[in-house]
């Protein structure tokens, strides 16, 4: 099965990935995590990424397309995945098509979440990350037991560059799914939208249904 997790920053992709792939045993991939991975190596892709992130910009397509394409290649994406932050755009869903189809699949459920904007600003503002084990908290939502120490691992938490209040509003502005992405999904009938302004709980719990 191919899932693609589509929705504004902050949504809550990534924690919701997190625990569908828990509940699922399906592939987490991200490009985010993905680029992050790469900056915090610095390698070349990492310090080209890094100019654009650093703004609230996307990455360019074919440097993005290129480096998620290689990852689905490998052997543990054969059975399925669950894309978080990909695609971005049409170019983006359209490579990720057909790269898909040379194998015989096709993308089967497009899950939109959905959440306004003051809500979105609050969720980024307050989030914390786990530098071990890439475990998400939120200050005041989903709060670690101790501040600064990941549940999972114990490892130390931090705050992304990118969740800085000038850069959020960049990203709200620029990164917001466009509805010819969402058309895209809508007209093969595989996008389902949910609320995504409730508990952690009832958002996976709809995801969860929503996938079936
Ligand atoms: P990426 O890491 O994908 O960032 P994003 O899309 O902006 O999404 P976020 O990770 O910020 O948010 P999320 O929806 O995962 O929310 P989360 O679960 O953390 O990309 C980073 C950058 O990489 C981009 O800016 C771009 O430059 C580049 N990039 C990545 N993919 C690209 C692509 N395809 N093309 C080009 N460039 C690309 O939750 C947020 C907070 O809210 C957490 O603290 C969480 O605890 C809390 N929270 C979550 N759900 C709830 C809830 N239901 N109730 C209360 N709190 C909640």
């Amino acid at each position: 099965m191919f899932i693609v997790l589509l929705g504004p920053p902050g949504a809550g992709k990534g924690t919701q990935a997190q625990r569908i792939a828990a509940a699922s045993q399906l592939l987490h991939v991200s490009t985010g995590d993905m680029f992050r991975e790469n900056v915090k190596n610095e390698t070349g892709l990492g310090k080209l990424a890094k100019t654009y992130m650093d703004r609230g910009d996307l990455v360019p397509d074919e440097v993005t397309i290129s480096m998620l394409l290689e990852r689905i290649g490998r052997p543990d994406a054969a059975a399925g995945a669950m894309f978080d932050g990909f695609p971005r755009n049409v170019v983006q869903a359209r490579a990720l098509d057909d790269a898909l189809a040379a194998r015989g699949s096709r993308i089967d459920r497009a899950l939109l979440i959905a959440v306004a904007d003051a809500e979105l600003v609050a969720r980024l503002g307050g989030r914390w990350i786990c530098r071990n084990c890439g475990a998400l908290y939120h200050e005041r939502n989903d709060p670690p037991k101790q501040a600064g120490t990941c549940d999972r691992c114990g490892g130390d938490l931090y705050q992304r560059d990118d969740d800085l209040p000038a850069v959020v509003s960049a990203r709200l502005e620029k990164q917001k799914p466009p509805e010819a992405l969402i058309e895209h999904y809508r007209a093969s009938g595989v996008l389902r939208e949910i609320d995504g302004e409730r508990s952690l709980d009832a958002v996976t719990a709809s995801l969860l249904e929503a996938i079936g």
